[in-house]
């Protein structure tokens, strides 16, 4: 603990609660949101390891944190992020293993955007050498959801439906999708995605700004049958895609990335076709899937990683001092993950 600093600096989250807002992860000047501060360093309580960052990654999630209209209500001037990596450098009673070790991380004690974070032992993975900090730092929140959802859309035929494939998580879906012999019809908002998309798994990329994409759609959907919607955007597009697919089709909601309400507007499918809507929330997969199977999971996970059949792309390095000046410039980029060096 003798070379440990008192205090540290951190990017701060500068609102309480919840905004009662839904106007999505885009922010138009980070200082609205976030401000710097320099904290003392926080102290690992037992079960919980403080972590040296090395990385944090910027997720959608982080954005809908910081606006107030995520899962969690916010904590003024408690660091902001979620996810990240580093070396632990201190633990509490029953997390000594973990001493030493280089680990992905999602931060539940105190936020990732910080030069240290506490969190659970239990939120740690120990990373193998043949990991980068890049994919280490995007370990956890969208790999572990595309391993999840891909299984739900597995258990309902072998096409399914995502939208937002261009995102970090649609990217890893797609070649995942592939790789089990599935047939991913990707969702896009950029023609200059179809061709990139097809070559990572997708049996079929529909550019959403096309006038006839529900036709494009209904074609296809008629032909493959798919029977589960991963949804990231959730917008009246969808809501038609949705209507366009087979009887007992599910619409599973997993963000928000559109801030356009949905209407509904065939609810007889409900009734006469068996259709289906609900969500999808890692956290809640977390408290419901067993110890065992999630181990599964991460080692899958990390096997992909080292062998090259995932990776993370990444937009922009942004040093932690930088990010209240530059982020909200650092998310114009869309293709690629931004990551916060300390
Ligand atoms: N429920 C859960 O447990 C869970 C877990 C992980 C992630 N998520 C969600 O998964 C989604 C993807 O996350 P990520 O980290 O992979 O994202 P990301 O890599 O940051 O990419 C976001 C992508 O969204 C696209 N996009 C942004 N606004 C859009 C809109 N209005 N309509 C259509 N596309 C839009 C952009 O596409 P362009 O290339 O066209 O700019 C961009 O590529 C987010 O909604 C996130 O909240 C949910």
């Amino acid at each position: 603990m003798t070379d440990l600093p008192e205090t540290m600096f951190a990017v701060t989250q500068t609102h309480d609660g919840y905004s009662g807002e839904a106007t999505g992860p885009v922010i138009e000047d980070a200082s609205d949101w976030l401000a710097e501060a320099e904290l003392p360093l926080p102290q690992a309580g037992p079960g919980q390891v403080l972590i040296r960052m090395r990385m944090a990654s910027v997720n959608p999630s982080d954005l809908h944190f910081i606006k107030g209209e995520y899962g969690q209500p916010r904590v003024k001037g408690a660091p902001a992020g979620f996810e990240g990596c580093g070396e632990v450098v201190a633990a509490g009673q029953g997390a000594e293993g973990l001493m030493g070790q280089r680990v992905a991380f999602v931060a539940a004690g105190s936020g990732a955007w910080a030069e240290y974070v506490v969190t659970q032992a239990q939120m740690c993975i120990p990373l193998r050498p043949d990991i980068s900090d890049e994919d280490g730092a995007a370990q956890i929140v969208n790999p572990l959801t595309a391993m999840a959802m891909v299984d739900i859309a597995r258990s309902d035929g072998d096409a399914f439906v995502l939208s937002a494939a261009t995102s970090q998580l649609g990217k890893l879906m797609c070649s995942l999708g592939r790789d089990l012999g599935l047939k991913p019809i990707a969702l896009v908002r950029r023609a200059e995605a179809v061709e990139p998309l097809k070559e990572l798994g997708a049996e079929a990329v529909l550019v959403t700004t096309d006038a006839d994409v529900i036709d494009q759609f209904a074609a296809i959907s008629k032909n493959l049958k798919p029977r589960v919607f991963l949804d990231a955007v959730s917008d009246q597009l969808s809501e038609q895609i949705f209507a366009a697919m087979p009887n007992k089709a599910r619409w599973v909601s997993y963000g928000k990335l559109s801030a356009e309400p949905p209407r509904l507007t065939q609810m007889g499918q409900f009734i006469f076709m068996g259709k289906r809507i609900e969500g999808f929330w890692l956290t809640q997969w977390m408290m419901s899937t067993p110890p065992a199977d999630q181990m599964r999971v991460v080692a899958e996970v990390q096997a992909r990683f080292a062998d090259g059949r995932w990776k993370t792309d990444v937009s922009t390095h942004l040093p932690l001092r930088e990010v209240v000046s530059g982020l909200a410039d650092a998310t114009k980029k869309t293709d690629g993950k931004i990551m916060i060096t300390p």
